[in-house]
């Protein structure tokens, strides 16, 4: 067996996985956000190891395996967030987390200093997810605290810490940090000099499928592991989403939606010039990147839009009716800035909007199009893809937007290509398993372990009517920004 953590924002869960990929046992447990201020989201680092030990004592006592034929561990992570630790590793403050927001003016100081360096080096924009201006935050208001600081780890990098008692951090979370330079996959010293940033700050860079070390026998002792299990790597939540998915070659994309949404691809090509409009980081599969778009209310719009306007039914009532409302919902038009946007505006401030609203409108027609403008968003990200020279030709759906066939062929029929689920559809937990397994040697790349361990479900193929009339809405869905 090979087991999973998947260490996210909300909770962290563990699965257990056999030689031909079957979740043989799997386990939760959820801790809180801090949110003292608005716009400010931390963690206390101490609760994912907590939750992390309860998951891996109930996973073993449970599905009564013995602790010798656990081979490997490896991790999936919530990206970006930052713990600060002093010099005997001890977390200094909580954890500061990708989606708090605090960091907009350390934003504009990374992209004075920077100037067009910031995307030659990094690939990305300067966002205030990222870890950089959370550093800064801390060094400019907590000095005398920052002071303290040896070094810095990313929420699962910190766990593998606590498990082997050795500080790495993993290459595609590393990506996130907007202080490696992402080409050459190693830390950018003209970035941490041009920050004051100490030698060692930043930790050695692992990779995804490397064993780190074994488990610290304490830590065996706690769960009911042996210290012989291997510890691997692991990798950001997205590119743990991505192999989970299969996308291990070039293609393929990811469509997930969840409360935000991802549209992802595999891509070999450091050089991709994407000018900072879309994320760009180091994949999980050595030597490849991935580039990510994101739509921040992507589920969050829909169940908005149920909350608000449908509480008393279930989603799938609210979506039935949606079937029979023709494509580009009869001059009804939805735009999904409810939170703001990422990609491709980067604007926290813009909301959203219905435009074209008529008498003969009903509720099964403003669903439809909150679901077509969802797509349409995550569309745009696509386009940058195109834009930029990367063929799709295919989309791997996953999350809330595969669990209905009529938005399965609405995102046929948007993207223009054909679009396929999951069978059995596991998340980054899964991905996490599998870069495990591929350390332990069952495989030789994660390209033979998706091979063996991801089946698709049905495929849907655009419609070419569909996809005509889409291609016009979404050149006015494109303009509702301006
Ligand atoms: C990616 C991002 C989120 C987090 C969620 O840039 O901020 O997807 O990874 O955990």
């Amino acid at each position: 067996y090979v087991i999973g953590i998947d260490l996210g924002t909300s909770s962290v869960k563990t699965v257990l996985v056999n030689k031909n990929g079957d979740i043989k046992g799997e386990a939760t447990a959820s801790y809180p956000l801090i949110q003292e201020r608005p716009g400010y989201s931390e963690q206390d680092p101490e609760l994912w190891v907590s939750g992390t030990v309860a998951c891996l004592k109930k996973l073993i006592q449970e599905n009564e395996v013995s602790p010798e034929q656990i081979e490997g561990v490896s991790f999936s992570g919530q990206m970006h967030g930052l713990v600060l630790l002093d010099e005997q590793n001890k977390p200094l403050r909580h954890a500061i987390l990708w989606n708090d927001t605090r960091t907009t003016k350390q934003c504009r100081e990374i992209e004075a200093k920077l100037g067009d360096k910031l995307l030659t080096i990094t690939k990305n924009a300067a966002l205030e997810g990222f870890t950089l201006p959370k550093i800064l935050w801390v060094q400019e208001n907590e000095p005398e605290l920052f002071a303290k600081a040896a070094c810095f780890v990313l929420p699962k990098d910190y766990l593998r810490y606590r498990m082997t008692g050795l500080v790495q951090m993993e290459i595609s979370d590393a990506a996130g940090t907007l202080l490696l330079n992402v080409s050459e996959g190693t830390w950018s010293t003209e970035i941490t000099e041009a920050f004051d940033l100490k030698e060692g700050f930043c930790p050695p860079i692992v990779g995804s499928t490397e064993a780190t070390g074994t488990l610290l026998p304490q830590f065996a002792e706690q769960t009911g592991l042996s210290s012989n299990t291997k510890v691997f790597g692991g990798g950001a939540d997205n590119a743990c989403g991505a192999v989970g998915a299969g996308i291990v070659r070039t293609g393929d994309a990811l469509c997930s939606i969840g409360t935000s949404g991802v549209i992802l691809t595999y891509e070999e090509d450091k050089n991709k010039d994407f000018a900072g409009k879309v994320h760009f980081f180091n994949h999980a599969h050595p030597g490849a990147f991935y580039a990510m778009g994101v739509t921040l209310a992507a589920g969050y719009s829909l169940t908005w839009f149920k909350e608000s306007l449908a509480p008393e039914l279930s989603f799938e009532e609210l979506l039935a009716p949606v079937a029979d409302v023709p494509v580009g919902s009869e001059g009804l038009l939805f735009t999904p800035y409810l939170v703001g946007e990422r990609t491709p505006h980067a604007d926290s401030v813009i909301r959203g909007s219905f435009i074209g609203l008529s008498g003969t409108h009903g509720r099964q027609h403003l669903a439809r199009a909150v679901m077509e403008g969802i797509t349409f968003s995550l569309q745009e990200s696509l386009e940058l893809f195109r834009q930029a020279g990367i063929s799709v030709e295919r989309v791997i759906s996953i999350g809330g937007g595969a669990k209905n066939p009529t938005w399965l062929q609405m995102q046929a029929d948007i993207f223009g290509i054909p679009v396929v689920s999951l069978k059995n559809e596991q998340g980054p937990a899964m991905g996490s398993a599998m870069m495990a397994a591929v350390g332990c040697g069952w495989f030789s790349s994660l390209k033979e372990c998706a091979d063996k361990f991801i089946g698709y479900g049905a495929t849907y193929e655009p419609i070419p009517d569909h996809v005509e009339k889409y291609r016009r809405l979404f050149q006015l869905y494109q303009q509702v920004y301006s």
